[in-house]
């Protein structure tokens, strides 16, 4: 039993189910920036399979070369490529071209994991399955944002999302000491959570269960999107320039809030983890009720010991190296590393996050205004 073939066919064909119920034209659209035409990413995860597996292969001809441009998503050393705003504008290669595309890379994969393969080409193999799932993540939020931002407001799942009912919120108090922080391992890591290293965190409290709708309603309640003392300036101005008072995809209609899910539009469920807020409204939140974000190390520390995956938490750290973090050799090292400016970090995963590729060490990150992630809110402060 070939098991990194059994893989391989499995993440790719998920990728296909997460699409299985779109119509043509949803495919094709890029409303926002940071969200990417469906079809872009089933091209771009096998893109990464035909440039930095296939053509390392003698005797492999690439399916177009003009998909290089297409579908290379920021990798400099691999050559120019479509601006990123311009994904929604490609109506070729058509939405049955990409599926050919993958038929066609995925065939020459079949043939190469028949042989015995170096370290380095398996190494390479798995990191293009995390990165698979990675996009697998970004399909799920990318097709929410498409259909949730449509004035039809179409749902695209059967299944309503799970439910939590939640439990009684309760903390966690870790002792000031010494914790070792990053991967350690044998298995699959990305290469940010690399260079493990000790961390000294003063005592603190960390919560066992992630804020809820009915929690954050009542800072909505009490005017928190109101009062400029909890927000940081960058938020407060957010909050102005762009009207917000509530977390994305909340409509209030008759006096009752609603939310847009995979299933269509839903009463607000008061049990749910709050979801698809920025790290602007994550650290008001936090500063109203008096307390604070972890830091991306105690949550680390502490995540043994609460439940998680619901939600991507919002953590108080900037995205920056570990220390003795080394950028890989060649293009795959534009991977992670050309990212750690300006970004905060995120833990945990989420209700859409493909089963099996997070972990404690995971860092996750993004821009602090961004919310069409499930992003959640865990609190912490000083013990
Ligand atoms: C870790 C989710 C921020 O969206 O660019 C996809 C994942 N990296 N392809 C991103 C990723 C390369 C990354 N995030
Ligand atoms: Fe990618």
């Amino acid at each position: 039993m070939n098991t990194l073939l059994h893989q391989y066919q499995a993440v790719r064909k998920h990728s296909e189910h997460l699409c299985r119920n779109l119509k043509t034209e949803d495919y094709v659209v890029q409303p926002v920036v940071d969200v990417s035409p469906p079809k872009w990413h089933l091209g771009h995860t096998t893109w990464f399979f035909e440039t930095f597996i296939l053509q390392t292969v003698k005797g492999y001809r690439e399916f177009d070369p003009m998909y290089n441009f297409v579908f290379n998503s920021y990798y400099e050393s691999v050559g120019v490529r479509v601006v990123r705003t311009d994904r929604g504008n490609l109506s070729r290669p058509s939405v049955e071209d990409i599926y050919n595309y993958r038929k066609y890379v995925d065939n020459a994969m079949h043939s190469l994991l028949q042989a015995q393969l170096s370290a380095d080409l398996t190494g390479l193999i798995v990191l293009g399955l995390n990165h698979e799932q990675q996009h697998q993540e970004l399909l799920a939020t990318d097709i929410k944002y498409i259909l949730g931002n449509n004035p039809l407001q179409p749902a695209f799942e059967v299944e309503k999302t799970s439910q939590v009912h939640d439990p009684e919120k309760s903390w966690v108090t870790m002792e000031s000491g010494l914790y070792e922080i990053g991967y350690a391992g044998d298995g699959f890591c990305f290469d940010n959570e690399l260079g493990r290293h000790t961390v000294y965190l003063p005592a603190y409290r960390i919560a066992t269960m992630p804020v809820t709708n009915r929690e954050y309603l009542v800072f909505m309640q009490e005017g928190g999107y109101k009062q400029h003392q909890f927000w940081h300036a960058e938020g407060w101005d957010w909050v102005k320039n762009n009207k917000v008072s509530a977390p994305m995809y909340w409509h209030a209609i008759d006096g009752e809030w609603w939310c847009y899910q995979p299933s269509g539009l839903q009463l607000l469920q008061p049990h749910d983890p709050v979801c698809h807020i920025s790290f602007y409204e994550a650290a008001a939140y936090a500063a109203w009720k008096g307390m604070r974000l972890p830091t991306e190390f105690e949550w680390e520390a502490a995540a043994p010991k609460f439940p998680w995956g619901k939600r991507w938490e919002w953590t108080n750290s900037a995205y920056l190296p570990y220390p003795g973090f080394v950028r890989a050799a060649g293009a795959v090292g534009e991977y992670n590393g050309k990212f750690m400016v300006n970004q905060m970090v995120l833990r945990g995963a989420s209700e859409v996050t493909p089963e099996g590729h997070s972990r404690i060490t995971y860092r996750n990150f993004f821009h602090a205004p961004l919310r069409w992630q499930y992003t959640g809110i865990r609190l912490a402060e000083h013990y």
